[in-house]
């Protein structure tokens, strides 16, 4: 398994990739699989803004391409001083996966924070509700 301090790196080289004209906002994303795999993601922008994609979205469609569906832990470094958390809709993307996730969160200046995604979801959409 990779340290935390070797996933921050997967993650900050992943932000120095983003593609933020439009924000400035860089953010990017180490997400660690069960049998150890990490996939990197980054924010890509669009000039149409709402097509704008977030880092965790882009590491979660890589690894679920990749053949992996369980995941551990998530690290995620911006430029911003304080540590960022997910976005709602990055939280629901993730949660269809990994409801128990850690989240680590690490500022520009090394600033963290760490959440469950469980704290950060507590009533997820499931397919359940749909059946109800
Ligand atoms: N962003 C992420 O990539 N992840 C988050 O968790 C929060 C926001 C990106 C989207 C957009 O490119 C920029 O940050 C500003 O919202």
């Amino acid at each position: 398994m990779a340290t935390e301090s070797e996933l921050l790196d997967v993650a900050r080289a992943a932000m120095c990739r983003a593609y933020a004209p439009y924000s400035n906002f860089r953010v990017g994303c180490a997400l660690e699989a069960e049998g150890g795999a990490v996939y990197p993601g980054c924010n890509v922008e669009n000039a149409s803004y709402p097509v704008t994609s977030c880092a965790e979205r882009h590491a979660l469609g890589a690894a679920i391409v990749a053949g992996d569906r369980r995941f551990t832990r998530l690290v995620v470094a911006s430029d911003a001083d304080e540590p960022v958390s997910p976005c709602g809709a990055c939280r629901q993307a993730l949660a269809e996966f990994a409801p128990e996730l850690e989240i680590l969160s690490v500022g520009r200046n090394g600033a963290t924070a760490r959440w469950s995604l469980a704290a950060l979801l507590p009533e997820r959409f499931t397919l359940r509700h749909e059946r109800a």
